[in-house]
């Protein structure tokens, strides 16, 4: 049988590229790795990842060793044929849709270097009809292009891909099928085939219900909110009881549970992108409630603790990055209620996050703002609660109630 491919190639080597790269390698392919960030590439090789993610380290030093190479440039060896993984960014812009330049760039210079027959599986979060464009600029007939979404979650990132619930590729051309049993026929992931234009609508539609969730419930806590003595977590715990949607385990059910609203790189653009999309086919104003919902809850909560704290107060805030589990701090909640204290001139501000600790010293310690990794206890001030790690939760179970201010429910009021 003729050999589809001889080696993989990711470019892009971020939370999904390195993940996507070290978990072919680990299935014995032949692996390259691509990003244009030189410093990125040169910590990658000394080993240091620049985030946290688990497994990854270790898996990073083991199959470099092997069958994982890593370069800033495209070294390709023209008789080879390649199956690339686009894993570049894709933010959102001012006018709310995604910047596709750099995923543009990726595929110009993959026609640029090939020469045989290749692959180009876009990984990248992008809208319908978004591959079929990439797709008409392509000119060389031998390089076949796919849409293929990341469904990972950061902090599970490798136990996401490996044990993936569902592979979807948007294909075209037959040969994908093929190229995609054999690239992803040692994972036991149910794969979906459908057509580019469902796969692309399969990641919004996964996100968008995400978000939807997140508001869903944050609607209801700032209903409840108006009832004195509603036991916000009691109510929300009591939904999880119910057999109809949460099996065992089911992990959706921490999307239904509300707290201060949804942040971090992917849900807030991509709600916001596909409802600048979907304004076109006059079909925005769901999605647009729900980004409205997320902005009301998060001034509902700062409210709270402006309510309830003085500029001088002692202000200790427990977890920064996004959510748990991750050290990823880009466009964290809990540290838009941080720059917001710091715009009031609150002064005595205290940041406690283990894993995000260094990036949080890099921006906060020249603002003269106090960074540790675990909290400590002190009766003048107050812990606000941003995530659920069970060291936070251990240490609040020893503290008086009146110090805490809990953003995400999850403290039991006795
Ligand atoms: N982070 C997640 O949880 C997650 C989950 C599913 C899907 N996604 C989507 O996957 C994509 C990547 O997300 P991420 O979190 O890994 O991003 P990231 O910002 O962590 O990594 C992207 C990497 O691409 C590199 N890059 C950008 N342009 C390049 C180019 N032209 N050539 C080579 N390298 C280039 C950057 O230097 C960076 O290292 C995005 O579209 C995102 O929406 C992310």
């Amino acid at each position: 049988m003729k050999k589809l491919f001889d080696e993989i190639c990711v470019v892009g080597l971020g939370f999904v590229g390195l993940t996507t790269a070290l978990s072919f390698a680990d299935k014995n392919y032949k692996v390259i790795g691509i990003d244009k960030d030189e410093k990125l590439v040169k910590s990658l090789e000394n080993n240091k990842i620049p985030f946290f993610e688990p497994f990854l380290n270790k898996k990073l030093k083991s199959l470099k060793k092997k069958n994982f190479s890593i370069n800033s440039q495209y070294k390709l060896q023209k008789n080879k044929k390649y199956l690339f993984f686009i894993c570049v960014g894709t933010p959102l812009k001012k006018n709310l849709t995604y910047d596709i330049s750099n995923l543009i760039k990726t595929v110009k210079l993959i026609e640029k270097k090939v020469s045989n027959d290749a692959y180009i599986f876009i990984k990248s979060t992008i809208l319908p009809g978004t591959t079929k464009k990439i797709e008409n600029l392509i000119k060389k007939k031998n390089i076949i292009i796919c849409n293929n979404p990341e469904f990972l979650r950061e902090g599970h990132a490798w136990k996401d891909f490996n044990y993936a619930d569902k592979i979807v590729v948007g294909y075209e051309k037959k040969i994908v099928k093929e190229v995609t049993q054999i690239v992803y026929g040692k994972f036991k992931s149910k794969i979906l085939f459908v057509n580019p234009e469902t796969s692309e609508l399969i990641k919004q539609l996964s996100n968008a219900l995400l978000s939807t969730l997140i508001s869903f419930s944050n609607n209801f806590a700032m209903l409840a909110e108006k009832f004195k003595g509603v036991d916000i977590k009691s109510a929300f715990d009591s939904i999880k009881l119910d057999g109809r949607f949460f099996g065992k385990p089911a992990q959706i059910s921490s999307y239904i549970h509300p707290g201060f609203g949804f942040g971090g790189y992917c849900l807030p653009k991509d709600i916001a992108a596909i409802s600048k999309f979907s304004e076109k086919y006059n079909q925005s104003s769901f999605f647009k409630s729900v980004i409205k919902i997320n902005r009301d809850i998060f001034n509902m909560q700062l409210n709270k603790v402006l309510n309830s704290t003085k500029k001088n107060s002692f202000i200790c805030f427990l977890g920064l990055s996004f959510k748990e589990d991750t050290d990823d701090i880009r466009f964290s909640q809990p540290l838009k209620f941080v720059n917001a204290l710091i715009r009031r001139n609150y002064k005595n501000l205290i940041l406690c996050d283990k894993l995000a600790f260094e990036k949080l010293k890099k921006i906060y310690e020249k603002k003269n703002i106090q960074v540790l990794k675990k909290p400590n206890y002190n009766s003048r001030t107050k812990y606000i609660l941003c995530n659920k790690d069970r060291v936070f939760l251990r240490f609040l179970k020893k503290i008086p109630h009146k110090q805490i201010i809990d953003l995400k429910y999850t403290i039991d009021k006795k």
